[in-house]
This record gives C-alpha cells, structure tokens and sequence, in this order.
C-alpha cells in the first residue's frame, strides 16, 4: 500500500475505533514519520486505548517527534522515533555496554525498537527513585506514550527559556535528581542539559531519557561528569554552584575513578 492510502486507511480504522484525529492534515504532511512500522505501532496503541486523542506536532527533533495526545481529557506525550532518520550509529555506543541490552540485535529496526523500550524502562526507574519526569504509560515498536508535561498541549517551557525566581533551589533540585538516578535508580541521564530539562511553577522536570545508561556502563562516569558540567555552566549563570569534580564524588562517591 502506498503511504497516502495507508494513512487514509488507519484514519478511518482509528476513527472507527472512536479516535479522534485532531489536526489530520497537519499529520499527513509528516509522511516522513507516519511509515508503516509507525502506523502499526500507533494504531496498536490505540486499540489497547493508551489514548484517545491525536493531534499536532510539539516537537520535531533529531531522533524523533512528539505529538500531542488525549487520553480521558487528560494529556499524552506521543513520542515517535523515527525510523528514517534516526541517528542510530550514536545509538548504538549507548546501548553497547548496557546489560539490559545485551541481546539487541544489530539491525536498524531492532535498535530503535531497543530505544524506546529503554526509554519506557529509565522513565520507570526515574518516576521509582521520585523524580520529576513523565510517567511512561506504555509502549510499542518505535512509539513511547507517557504523561504530558504542560497545558492545553503545550509542553512546559525549557529551563533555559524561563526566568526564574530561586535558581538556587532549583539547582539543589536539579543536583538532587541527579543524585537519586545515580544513587537509587543506578542511572546516569547522558544528555542533561538547559534543552532537556523542562520548568514549571518553580520545579525542573528531567525529560528524554532514551539515551540514559546503567551505572556500570562503562562510560556511565563520563557521562555523568558531562551531565554535570552542562547543569553547573547553565546554572553558574543564576546562582551558586558546586564544582564539577567535589559533585561528581558526591555523586558516585567511591566509584569515582577519575574524569
Ligand atoms: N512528556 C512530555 N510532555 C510535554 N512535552 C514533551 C514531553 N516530552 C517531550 N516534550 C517536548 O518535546 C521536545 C523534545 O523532546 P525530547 O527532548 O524528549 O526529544 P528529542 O527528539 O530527543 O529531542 P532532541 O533530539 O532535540 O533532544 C521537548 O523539548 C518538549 O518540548
Ligand atoms: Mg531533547
């Protein structure tokens, strides 16, 4: 079935599932994510009623794209890698060295497939340690659903957009966060940042989690020391800050073995 036909097709099954489409053109124009495997995975999800709703694109990134869903009037962060574009040879480093990953084969598909599982599984131990991220509601193939972090389909400012009112406190929670995933969900984040992190009503939210790795991973440190640097450079211009090495011991404690 060619593209257009397919998703006129899976238009109307969803609708006869009593999906609503929302923005349907706005969909179709994104042919480039709405392939076959995309669509399977997206109508399976709909079938088990993780959402009730679609509608536009929030964002559209290097990896993936994340559309705006409903579920019971509430929000859902649709999250579709893609399976063109990904950039999946630096994909590929993360999962090597991961336990939970051992088994994946080596093939495109079955690599992005592994990521968003990873992405649904550091969702879960991050929410279990008690931090502020989505909570991941379920996943298929290369699609995550998971809580909506915003109102009215419009996600939470980035924290680098925002101007806020104690960084300091919002710092200690950032640190703090990151102290937890390490400590009691035994993950390093890989790419926190001023872009990955999310700010509302004085609390920071830490999203996009795919790449987030186990602690004995062997460049787990590494990755932590750059998580580190990247919240102290964002936040050295706000307020006070530890430095980057008293903070990575106070994180990884004896584990630290040098930069
Ligand atoms: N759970 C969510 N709730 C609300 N908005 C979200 C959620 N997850 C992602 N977003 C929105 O989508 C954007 C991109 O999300 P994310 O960083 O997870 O994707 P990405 O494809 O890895 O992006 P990039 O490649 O640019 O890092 C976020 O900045 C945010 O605006
Ligand atoms: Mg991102």
């Amino acid at each position: 079935m060619d593209p257009e036909t397919l998703r006129r097709d899976f238009d109307r099954r969803l609708e006869e599932m009593g999906i609503r489409v929302k923005d349907a053109d706005q969909l179709k124009v994104r042919g480039d994510v709405f392939d076959e495997v995309t669509l399977l995975a997206l109508y399976k999800l709909a079938h088990k009623k993780i959402f009730s709703e679609i509608g536009g694109v929030v964002a559209t990134g290097k990896e993936g794209n994340v559309f705006y869903g409903e579920r019971d009037g509430k929000g859902v962060a649709i999250k579709i890698y893609m399976m063109r574009t990904a950039n999946f040879k630096a994909m590929t480093e993360y999962l090597d060295g991961d336990p939970r990953f051992r088994n994946v084969r080596r093939t495109r598909k079955e690599i992005i497939f592994a990521w968003t599982r990873k992405e649904f599984s550091n969702l879960k131990r991050a929410r279990s340690a008690g931090l502020r991220v989505p909570e991941p509601y379920a996943f298929d193939r290369n699609i995550l659903l998971m809580e909506f972090l915003g109102e009215e389909g419009v996600p939470y400012p980035q924290i680098r957009l925002v101007e806020m009112e104690d960084p300091a406190a919002v710092y200690a929670e950032v640190v703090d966060a990151m102290d937890r995933l390490y400590k009691e969900a035994k993950l390093v984040h890989g790419d926190l940042s001023e872009f990955n992190i999310l700010f509302s009503e004085g609390h920071a939210y830490l999203i996009d989690m795919g790449q987030a790795v186990t602690r004995d991973h062997p460049r787990a440190l590494p990755f932590l020391l750059r998580d580190i640097r990247n919240v102290n450079r964002f936040f050295s211009q706000h307020c006070e800050t530890i430095g980057d090495e008293v903070l990575l011991r106070r994180i990884a404690g004896e584990r630290f073995e040098g930069p």
